[in-house]
């Protein structure tokens, strides 16, 4: 198995896993345009032979911040080491651009408490709330939690750096 970083022919594949994970809410939807854009935030892990077997994000907010995105093997790679490689390959990424904390939201805390992640406030991750949570419908129902590691960023670059200041009508 290897990992590597993606190119625009994997986005057909990229595409497939997360929207074979989306239906239930385990992943947020990505289109293919969306895709086609970010590619170079990819990483995809493959065989020796260049079988697709999962992939992740690793999107670049600035130095105080970066978010692990779209991380997924596919279902008959599971708990084989895929996922765990990918996790440190996006972790070398943002420290290779010196990024003081890597943020994610989600459902399998235990899984990233491996890679040194610890569950945090959401309010203390401006940049990831006003990219996806202000337009999000369950923004006040949301059961995914939050974990950084590193740094917790004093800074934001799409809103002000205190989340209440601006939003609290969605009282978060
Ligand atoms: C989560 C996921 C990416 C893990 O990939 P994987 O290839 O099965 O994981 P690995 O085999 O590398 O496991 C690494 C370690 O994490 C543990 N682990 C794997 N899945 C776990 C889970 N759901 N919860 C807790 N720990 C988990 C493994 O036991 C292993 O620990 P060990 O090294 O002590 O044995 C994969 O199960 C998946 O695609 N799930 C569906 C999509 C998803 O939920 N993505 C996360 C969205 S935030």
């Amino acid at each position: 198995m290897r990992v590597r970083k993606a190119r625009l022919p994997d986005a057909n594949a990229i595409h497939g896993l997360i929207r074979s994970l989306s239906y239930d809410g385990t992943l947020l939807p990505r289109s293919f345009p969306e895709i086609y854009e970010n590619v170079r935030d990819f990483t995809v892990a493959e065989t020796d032979d260049g079988e697709f077997l999962g992939c992740g994000a690793l999107h670049l907010y600035g130095p105080h911040l970066a978010e692990i995105r779209s991380i997924a093997v596919t279902p008959a790679a599971q708990k084989q080491g895929a996922g765990g490689r990918l996790v440190e390959a996006l972790l070398a990424e943002a420290e290779s651009h010196r990024v003081g904390c890597v943020c994610l939201f989600t459902r399998i805390p235990d899984f990233f408490q491996n890679f040194g992640f610890a569950q945090a406030e959401r309010t203390a991750l401006p940049d990831k709330i006003y990219k996806d949570c202000a337009n999000c419908p369950r923004i006040n129902a949301c059961d995914e939690i939050a974990m950084a590691r590193g740094v917790l960023p004093e800074t934001a670059v799409l809103g002000p750096a205190r989340v209440e200041e601006h939003l609290v009508p969605l009282q978060l």
